[in-house]
């Protein structure tokens, strides 16, 4: 399927710019195992690349302009790379104008170039495009014009372009965009940036993601306002136990105890926060054992924190991890990514995909009259230059 893309890509490129595309770059979507909303609470977090891409093709063109067209939107854009860039009303630009100006505050000097990309990422769908789109931008302008920039820091510019463009983000998807590895998670300690990688071997199981079809337009907002919940329950916990840096530190009990001292909703984003930090460790040892039946448990466990604790879910995603609670030959399901919509990964028995596939999608469009969209995905690797 990618060939296709990449076909697509650099034909489109070579009959826009009259040229062959000097460098082809494949930046990648992510799905996360377990960790959700912990990335910018000091947690650990289990998330993959995925064999959904954004394909780049680049030249420079010895100008200072940058003629960047999205193929799938049918929508074009001339930056001047020497000058200052604001956000603009056509929302795609947004992104790569994140990683001009981030290229600029940290004093990197690039000239004009001619860029097409068209992705197979569905958006909206909580598989990070917007990190695949920044990365992979970044990725080919380092190539062109020989920054040096280490892929992590890469990842930390792109996640910075995202605040800029509104969403106060953690590193997890450009984490996971830039670094992923063919058949691997990547447990990501958010607090220091080291890694490892782990099997993604769910051993007599298929990982399915079932995509809701919905978007709630609260998802940006509400993604804010989560941060600043948890920022003012750290601050509380911090008061009252001066040995406590971060959610990390924290005690299940530590939380409990100071229930009167916080609102209720910042007490209930706490306790999640400190909850799912643990889950991950318990998750990745299970995956590590192949013991998927614990990992799938705490998968439904991080569904219902994420639902009733944090309030990131919706009406469409409980309904699907519901349906797949009562299943045999499902041992694991939760929201994925930021919520309000978007996809639930979910882990059904290797045979019965397919019967799972046919029930929900019936179910789901008789619940809420809308197609349920369905992905297999392959773990694959992190962002890279595409050599034929
Ligand atoms: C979005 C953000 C990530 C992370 C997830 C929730 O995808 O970009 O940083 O916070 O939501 O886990």
């Amino acid at each position: 399927m990618n060939e296709i893309l990449i076909k697509k890509t650099t034909d489109f490129f070579q009959k826009k710019f009259n040229s062959v595309a000097d460098k082809v770059i494949l930046s990648p979507g992510r799905i996360n195992i377990i960790g959700e909303h912990i990335d910018y609470n000091d947690g650990y977090v289990l998330p993959a690349a995925i064999d959904k891409i954004i394909c780049f093709a680049f030249e420079k063109n010895n100008t200072t302009t940058a003629n960047i067209s999205a193929i799938d939107l049918d929508e074009s854009v001339v930056i001047d790379v020497t000058k200052d860039t604001e956000l603009s009303d056509a929302v795609w630009t947004n992104y790569l104008r994140g990683v001009l100006l981030q290229l600029k505050l940290k004093g990197f000097e690039v000239g004009g170039f001619n860029c097409s990309f068209s992705s197979n990422i569905p958006t909206g769908s909580g598989l990070s495009s917007s990190a695949a789109l920044e990365c992979g931008f970044l990725y080919g302008i380092n190539e062109m014009f020989n920054l040096g920039i280490k892929p992590i820091d890469m990842a930390l510019m792109g996640q910075k372009a995202e605040h800029w463009v509104g969403v106060n983000c953690g590193i997890m998807d450009q984490f996971s965009s830039v670094m992923g590895l063919e058949n691997k998670v990547i447990k990501i300690d958010c607090r220091t940036l080291d890694y490892t990688y782990h099997d993604a071997n769910f051993v007599n199981y298929s990982l399915i993601l079932f995509d809701s079809n919905v978007k709630h337009s609260l998802f940006t907002s509400e993604y804010n306002v989560r941060r600043i919940e948890c920022t003012e329950g750290l601050g509380i916990l911090k008061a009252n136990f001066p040995e406590i840096n971060s959610f990390r530190d924290c005690t299940e009990e530590q939380v409990v105890s100071l229930k009167s001292k916080m609102t209720d909703k910042v007490y209930r984003r706490s306790l999640y926060a400190v909850k799912e930090i643990k889950r991950v460790i318990l998750a990745c040892a299970a995956l590590d054992k192949g013991d998927i039946a614990t990992l799938g448990k705490l998968m439904f466990e991080t569904h219902d924190g994420l639902s009733k604790d944090y309030e990131v879910s919706c009406e469409e995603l409980d309904y699907l991890v519901d349906l797949a609670k009562a299943e045999e030959v499902v041992i694991g399901s939760r929201l994925m990514g930021g919520g309000f919509g978007g996809c639930t990964i979910t882990l059904v028995k290797k045979g019965s995909e397919e019967a799972i596939k046919e029930k929900f999608t019936k179910l789901y469009k008789e619940k809420f009259n809308i197609d349920l969209k369905i992905y297999d995905v392959k773990v694959s690797n992190g962002t890279s230059i595409y050599i034929n």
